[in-house]
């Protein structure tokens, strides 16, 4: 999380028109296929969030971090801001890390088409 809260902050609330915040995300919601995906491949592009556009660049983390690590930076999401979601493990991410292999980094939100 040391990673994450300069821009997403430490309570999750993000920062004001550039980074968009974590607590409340229909992200922690949503599959969580969708999250391992902007965890690899990172994101650009504007999105509304709470009534508000943000739009800024969210790093990929690809390169940086394990197939484990990463599944534990989404749980510790869970854990804060959905409590209950079924855990993600690193097989999953390493699924999805080899199917975006070929993938640009930084797609838009409607490049990655995520489930809503
Ligand atoms: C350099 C700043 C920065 C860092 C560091 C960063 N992010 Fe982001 N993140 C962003 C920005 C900016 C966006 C929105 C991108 C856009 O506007 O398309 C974003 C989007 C996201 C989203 C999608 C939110 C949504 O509602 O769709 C998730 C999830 C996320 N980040 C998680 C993380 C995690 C977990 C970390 C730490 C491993 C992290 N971010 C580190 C800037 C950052």
């Amino acid at each position: 999380m040391a990673r994450c809260i300069a821009c997403h902050q430490a309570d999750g609330g993000g920062i004001p028109v550039i980074c968009p915040p974590l607590a409340n995300s229909p992200r922690m919601a949503g599959p969580s296929d969708d999250l391992i995906r902007i965890l690899l491949l990172g994101m650009k592009g504007a999105i509304v969030r709470n009534g508000s556009t943000f739009n800024g660049i969210m790093p990929s983390w690809r390169f940086d971090l394990t197939d484990g690590q990463i599944a534990d930076v989404i749980n510790d999401l869970y854990a804060r801001w959905s409590p209950g979601a079924p855990p993600v493990t690193g097989e999953m991410v390493r699924r999805i890390r080899d199917e975006t292999a070929t993938q640009k980094l930084f797609p838009t939100e409607k490049d990655l088409r995520l489930s809503e």
